[in-house]
């Protein structure tokens, strides 16, 4: 029998055994996810929020074991049928859209000085904590589009910087997003940007993470709309109901460059047949049903507009932006009384999300509690009064535009 200090080494392992023990489910666990999957089907905050499904997680059980350091084999199926589906070289595997998108700006820039352009309203500009300066020291510039939808080659070039001069930071990418904001990006203009960048030695990188919403809203093939990109980025666990991972697909070069970045960055990978089999689940499951999620948009898009609402910006795919104040409300009283409901409804403020758990009866729900509140604001004596200039300066799109590659 072991000792140390005539103690039992045997008890005091146990001991650390025993400390270490993490009882983490709780004791009404299936319970408590029934009740959150209830929940998501009620809530319009977001579509990163679905949660996996028990078949979903059944087929995942059956990937490979192996550790994708060492090139496991599901995620070796996956990253190739990626590569083939959107037309590029090859494929890598993400933890999350924000980790694909850094890489590939860091993989794509070599020398400094550089700067990246993009729309000001880009996930990069926006919500990756400065990442494009932080990794890459870039600068990073984002335009502001003129139509208020999207960017137009006009837009690029009145900001690109194609100069050698010593005083600037020439433009080295043009990073486009498609979706943004639930919005289509007309591919024709997608090709306009791409040719021009291309013939003055700038790249073109994509943050696709809805991509498949265009792919299903519009008919047009993944291949095609990756076509005028030198790399993009797709999401899983976004819009297709997936727990976790983006792909990035490009050159077999840069994707050889981007692999060691993501090691570097501490992102290699180990056992994840299990995530990337998710994934492939939801390409096979979730994708197909996309069309009735922006159908379900669109239902709640009218019913705003019946009720009086003035809608910013158009349910072309998942999203709907919409503003209250015509019927005399505010986000805050919508969100709270939607929280009060027997049956609550999560909101956020001005964006509405549909994804593909959400309950057709939860969007009934919202258009009739818009109503009832409308009523008793009106019942207490609110008139609207159309302000001189459309509501805080928004860019509104009062008419449903038909989607359009
Ligand atoms: C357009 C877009 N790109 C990238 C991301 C980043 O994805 P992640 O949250 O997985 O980092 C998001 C997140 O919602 C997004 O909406």
């Amino acid at each position: 029998m072991p000792s140390v200090n005539g103690t039992d080494l045997n008890a005091k392992r146990a001991q650390v055994a025993a400390q270490v023990k993490c009882d983490i489910l709780t004791a009404t666990q299936d319970a408590d996810n029934d009740a959150q999957r209830i929940s998501i089907g009620r809530s319009f905050i977001s579509d990163t929020i679905t949660a996996p499904t028990t078949e979903m997680y059944a087929y995942a059980l059956k990937a490979s074991v192996g550790d994708d350091v060492y090139h496991e084999a599901t995620t070796s199926a996956f990253e190739a049928h990626m590569a083939q589906l959107t037309g590029k070289e090859a494929a890598l595997f993400f933890s999350s859209g924000t980790q694909s998108n850094q890489i590939a700006l860091r993989t794509h820039l070599t020398q400094p000085p550089y700067a990246v352009l993009c729309d000001e309203r880009a996930h990069i500009n926006q919500y990756e904590a400065g990442g494009t300066a932080f990794h890459s020291g870039a600068h990073q510039v984002g335009v502001q589009p003129s139509n208020g939808h999207h960017l137009t080659l006009e837009d690029v070039e009145s900001r690109i910087v194609l100069s050698e001069d010593v005083h600037v930071s020439p433009t080295r990418i043009i990073s486009l997003e498609n979706t943004l904001n639930g919005t289509i990006f007309p591919q024709d203009e997608i090709i306009r940007i791409s040719k021009f960048a291309h013939s003055n030695g700038v790249k073109m990188h994509l943050d696709g993470a809805r991509l498949w919403h265009v792919a299903a809203e519009t008919g047009t093939s993944v291949k095609e709309l990756c076509e005028p990109f030198d790399s993009v980025s797709l999401c899983f666990s976004k819009g297709l109901g997936a727990p976790v991972g983006t792909i990035l697909v490009g050159n077999a070069e840069f994707i050889r460059k981007a692999k060691w970045f993501r090691k570097l960055f501490g992102g290699g990978m180990r056992q994840i047949g299990v995530l990337t089999a998710s994934c492939a689940y939801a390409l096979n499951n979730h994708f197909p049903l996309l069309p009735a999620v922006h159908a379900l948009a669109q239902r709640i898009e009218q019913g705003l507009v019946d009720l009086g609402a003035v809608i910013w910006s158009s349910a072309e795919t998942c999203m709907v932006f919409y503003d209250p104040s015509p019927l005399g409300l505010e986000y805050g009283e919508i969100a709270d009384r939607g929280a009060a409901l027997p049956r609550p409804l999560i909101l956020g403020g001005s964006r509405l999300v549909v994804h593909i758990q959400t309950s057709t009866e939860a969007a009934e729900d919202f258009l009739e509690l818009i109503k009832t509140l409308a009523e008793e604001k009106k019942a207490a004596g609110f008139v609207y009064v159309k302000p001189a200039k459309n509501v805080n300066g928004a860019r509104s799109i009062y008419v449903r535009r038909k989607s359009k590659v």
